[in-house]
């Protein structure tokens, strides 16, 4: 794996190069499909599996209600979401495997971030830039309508998230690379102001992961209704298996008939059998194309390789699901071992800034 670790002309300050302290979040919409698998969830429990870093994973509810404001999506979405990633195999021994919103501390940081945080910074801000262009292309539109201050500061509940754990290294997607450059320019004007409070975070983006292609050749993506489940939609009446079955079935081809050669490097079935076998099975595969598989042979083939590696985790997640008690507990662990770190960090900067009791109290 190449991890590119962006932002690192400057040296981190706490971090040794042994201590490595990696946290990401995981935005809480919706139900997970297998390009989030492939690109997101597969290679961040894998890389801390290898290693001896702390790392802390967390589900961003209170970034989730800035786009969405339907609680009982908010609701299952956390739920699903948490059940997903323990199913594949996150370990919440291993990491501290949290909520955001059962550490207050987070949002109480982020207030204090606003007060270090030039308006202008966030003006900038692409997500934010995106939705006024947006409006500007409307007539008589307002360029921030619909536009809440929770988008707009987006990046500093972000930058609390991170600069609470003094988190070194921030597994992101290309997208949000810039989230946390903000996180670092925001922590670098408070160390400057105040006291040397916060380690200057680095954004890591994986080069290798691979982008899955979608029922219908574009990405995979939720917007575009084009995607594989990971898990059932919980449908009693069609298993989870079938689901996902179904749903290899509609993968878009040409019309070439079952014996004529195809070329794998134009085809999604062969795009995402890439993602999920060994390079001799790849090689075959390569072969079988060339050989003329039919296209039905060719989806079966990749729904069994595919349902090798999620089969195990499906029961895991129906587990998780109907027990919702049990995940609760879980991320209760895991709030508790956040919090541990977050009212120390918390306490730290409320002195640093002149905010403390006047006096102790008996
Ligand atoms: N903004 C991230 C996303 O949409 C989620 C997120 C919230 C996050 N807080 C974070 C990622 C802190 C890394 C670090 O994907």
């Amino acid at each position: 794996m190449s991890n590119n670790q962006i932002s690192d002309g400057q040296p981190t300050i706490n971090s040794s190069a042994a201590a490595k302290r990696i946290l990401t979040g995981i935005k809480p919409t919706g139900t997970l499909h297998l390009g989030n698998y492939v690109g997101a969830i597969r290679p961040a429990i894998q890389s801390i599996q290898n290693s001896d870093d702390e790392a802390f994973f967390f589900l961003a509810d209170y970034h989730g209600i800035i786009g969405c404001y339907d609680p009982a999506i908010i609701h299952e979405s956390t739920k699903a979401i948490a059940a997903t990633w323990l199913a594949c195999g996150l370990d919440p021994e291993r990491v501290t495997f949290y909520r955001q919103s059962d550490v207050p501390e987070i949002p109480e940081l982020a207030w204090i971030l606003n007060c270090s945080c030039a308006k202008g910074l966030m003006n900038r801000a692409h997500a934010y830039k995106a939705a006024v262009d947006i409006n500007m292309k409307k007539e008589d539109v307002d360029p921030d309508q619909g536009i809440n201050m929770g988008l707009f500061g987006y990046p500093v509940l972000m930058a609390a998230d991170i600069l609470m754990f003094n988190a070194t290294h921030v597994p992101v997607g290309r997208d949000q690379i810039q989230h946390v450059e903000m996180a670092r320019d925001i922590a670098g004007t408070f160390n400057h102001r105040y006291k040397t409070l916060f380690t200057l975070p680095s954004a890591v983006v994986d080069d290798d992961i691979p982008l899955l292609t979608g029922l219908d050749g574009r990405k995979m993506s939720k917007s575009y209704g084009n995607t594989i489940p990971l898990f059932g939609d919980g449908n009693p009446q069609v298993s989870a298996e079938k689901q996902m079955h179904k749903a290899i079935m509609k993968i878009v081809t040409n019309s070439q008939l079952p014996s004529e050669p195809k070329d794998p490097d134009d085809s999604a079935i062969f795009e995402i059998y890439k993602a999920f076998a060994t390079p001799t099975e790849i090689a075959d595969m390569r072969a079988q194309f060339a050989a003329g598989i039919g296209w039905g042979d060719a989806k079966q083939a990749l729904f069994e390789k595919i349902n090798t590696e999620i089969a195990p985790f499906r029961e895991r997640y129906e587990h998780l699901m109907a027990n919702p008690k049990e995940l609760e507990e879980i991320l209760q662990m895991g709030a508790e071992k956040a919090r541990r770190h977050s009212r120390k960090q918390l306490d730290k900067t409320r002195r640093a800034i002149g905010i403390r009791p006047l006096a102790k109290l008996k």
